[in-house]
C-alpha cells in the first residue's frame, strides 16, 4: 500500500516472539456462538482465530516497554514510575496535574462525580458507552452536538468528528452556560467509525467555550491518531510532526480522561489530567476512594512504567503511518469486495454498514448484533456489534434508542496482525457478504441494566 508521496510503508519493528493461535471447525464455532448467545463478548478467545473485538488493551508491547515492567518500583506510595508518567505526560499532552486511573472508565467516573451537578447537560461530539453512562450517572446529560455528517456512514467528509457550534448554541440558549460543566470532546470518534475532528473546529470551538466559560475535556483516548490525520489531512499542518499538532490539541483543552489502552500501547491503565489545581485536588481526593493512592491509581508501578515509554513511541510519525496504513488496506480490500463500509476509512477500525449490508432485517432485529455473529462462524473472526444493542434505551421512553450508525466494528490492535491476516479477513467478510440474503435477525433474551451490549443474550429467530 503506497502513501501519498508513492511510497509503500512496512511496520517499523520485528517481530520478536510469537503467540499460537487455533484453528477451530464450523461445528466447533457454531457450538461455541451459541453458548456465547449470539454475543461476541461472550466468546472465550481460544475460541477466536482473529481477534478484532477491540484495539483496547490487545496491543503487542515493544522490547522497550517490557524491560519498563522490570523497572516497576511497587511503592505503595511516590513510586517512581508515576513521577516518570508525569514527566511524559506533561511533556507530550502539555496538561500541569496527573491523576493515574486503573483504565478511562475510571477517569470518567471521578471527572463525571467532580464536575458535573444534577440537572446539568454535557454536549459532547457523540457518545461513548462508557463516557455517557458516567454522566447519567452523576445526574447530567449527554447532548450530541457532533456534525450531521458523523450520522451518515456515505459522507466522505474528511473531519467528521468536528463538532457542529451552532447545535452547541442552541444548547448553551436552551439551558444555559451554568448548566454545562464541560463540552466532552473525542478525538477519532469511536462510534462514528474513528473519525477526526480538525484544529481549525477545535479553534473555533475554544474560542466560543472561552466566550462562555465552559472547559473543554478532551476524551484523549486515540488523540494521538487524530494528529496524524490533522498532519494528512489539514492545510498547514503537513510539515509539523505529531507530538507538535498533539500538544497544540492539548493546549486548546483545558484537561482530559484517558484510556491509555488505545493509543499509549499498554495492556491496562488510564489516567485524568488537567492545568485547574482545584479540579486536580478533587480528582485526587476521590482517586483513593475508587482507584487507590493518587500516585498509582489502581495501577502497578510497572503498568505506569509501560504507558511512559508507549506514549513516546505512539507520537512517532512510522508508529502511525504503519497503524493506520493497516487499517486503510483492511478498508481499501473491503470496498473493492463491494462491501459497504463507513467512510473515510478512519483510524482504529473498519466499520461494516449492517443497514446497507442486510437491508431486509429490521433494525429491532440486531443487523449488527446478527453480522457479528455471522463473521465469527465464517471464519472465527470475532468483532463487536456497534449500533441498537450498543446504543441502549432511552431512560425517558424506555425503548431501544435505534441509533443512524448501526455498524459492526473490525478493530486492529496496534502491532499484533499481519497482512495475511487482514487478507483472511476480506475474504471472510466478502463470504458473508454473498450469502448475505439468507442471514435471519437475532431476538434479545437477556438484557442486563447497565452497558447491556457486553452480557446481553441472543436467540436466532427463526
Ligand atoms: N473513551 C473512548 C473513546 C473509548 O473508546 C473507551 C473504550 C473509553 C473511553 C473507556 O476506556 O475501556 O479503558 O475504560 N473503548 C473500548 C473499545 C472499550 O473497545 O472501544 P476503558
Amino acid at each position: 500500500m503506497k502513501d501519498k508521496s508513492g511510497h509503500s510503508w512496512a511496520e517499523p519493528y520485528k517481530i520478536k516472539m510469537v503467540e499460537l493461535l487455533r484453528m477451530t471447525t464450523r461445528e466447533e464455532r457454531e457450538a461455541a456462538i451459541r453458548e456465547a448467545g449470539y454475543n461476541t463478548f461472550l466468546l472465550r478467545s481460544r475460541d477466536v482465530y482473529i481477534d478484532l473485538l477491540t484495539d483496547s488493551g490487545t496491543s503487542a508491547m515493544s522490547d522497550r516497554q517490557w524491560a519498563g515492567l522490570m523497572m516497576g518500583d511497587e511503592a505503595y506510595a511516590g513510586s517512581e514510575n508515576y513521577y516518570n508518567l508525569e514527566a511524559a505526560v506533561q511533556e507530550y499532552y502539555g496538561y500541569k496535574y496527573l491523576v493515574p486511573t486503573h483504565q478511562g472508565r475510571g477517569a470518567e467516573h471521578l471527572m463525571s462525580q467532580i464536575m458535573i451537578r444534577e440537572g446539568d447537560y454535557i454536549p459532547g461530539n457523540m457518545y461513548f458507552t462508557t463516557t455517557r453512562l458516567h454522566q447519567e450517572l452523576a445526574g447530567g446529560c449527554f447532548v450530541d452536538v457532533i456534525v450531521d455528517e458523523a450520522h451518515d456512514p456515505g459522507s466522505d467528509h474528511p473531519f467528521k468528528g468536528n463538532v457542529d457550534l451552532a447545535k452547541l448554541e442552541k444548547l448553551v440558549q436552551e439551558v444555559g452556560a451554568d448548566h454545562i460543566p464541560y463540552i466532552s470532546l473525542e478525538g477519532c470518534v469511536n462510534m462514528a467509525g474513528g473519525q477526526p475532528f480538525s484544529m481549525a473546529n477545535l479553534k473555533e470551538l475554544n474560542a466560543y467555550c472561552k466566550k462562555h466559560g465552559i472547559p473543554i475535556m478532551l476524551d484523549a483516548t486515540r488523540t494521538i491518531e487524530n494528529a496524524w490525520f490533522i498532519r494528512r489531512r489539514e492545510e498547514g499542518y503537513a510539515e509539523k510532526s505529531i507530538r507538535e499538532i498533539l500538544r497544540e490539541i492539548c493546549d486548546l483543552t483545558d484537561g482530559c480522561t484517558m484510556s491509555a489502552k488505545k493509543d499509549l500501547l499498554v495492556n491496562i491503565g488510564g489516567f485524568f489530567a488537567c492545568n485547574d489545581e482545584e479540579l486536580f485536588l478533587k480528582a485526587q481526593n476521590m482517586v483513593v476512594v475508587y482507584e487507590g493512592l493518587h500516585t498509582y491509581g489502581g495501577l502497578a508501578g510497572r503498568d505506569m512504567e509501560a504507558m511512559a515509554q508507549g506514549l513516546r513511541e505512539a507520537v512517532m510519525q512510522e508508529h502511525q503511518d504503519a497503524r493506520i496504513g493497516q487499517v486503510r488496506y483492511l478498508g481499501v480490500h473491503l470496498r473493492k469486495a463491494g462491501v459497504p463500509i463507513v467512510r473515510p476509512i478512519g483510524s482504529h477500525a473498519i466499520f461494516l454498514d449492517a443497514k446497507t449490508f442486510l437491508p431486509h432485517l429490521d433494525q429491532d432485529q440486531f443487523p449488527a448484533q446478527t453480522l457479528a455473529a455471522e463473521l465469527y462462524l465464517e471464519a472465527g473472526i470475532r468483532s463487536m456489534e456497534r449500533g441498537n444493542v450498543s446504543a441502549g434505551r432511552d431512560p425517558e421512553t424506555g425503548k431501544n434508542r435505534k441509533p443512524a450508525l448501526e455498524l459492526v466494528r473490525l478493530t486492529l490492535p496496534r502491532r499484533v496482525y499481519t497482512q495475511a491476516h487482514m487478507d483472511v479477513v476480506v475474504e471472510a467478510v466478502a463470504g458473508v457478504y454473498e450469502r448475505r440474503e439468507t442471514i435471519q435477525g437475532l431476538k434479545m433474551v437477556y438484557e442486563p441494566e447497565y452497558l447491556r451490549f457486553f452480557q446481553a443474550r441472543f436467540e436466532p429467530l427463526q
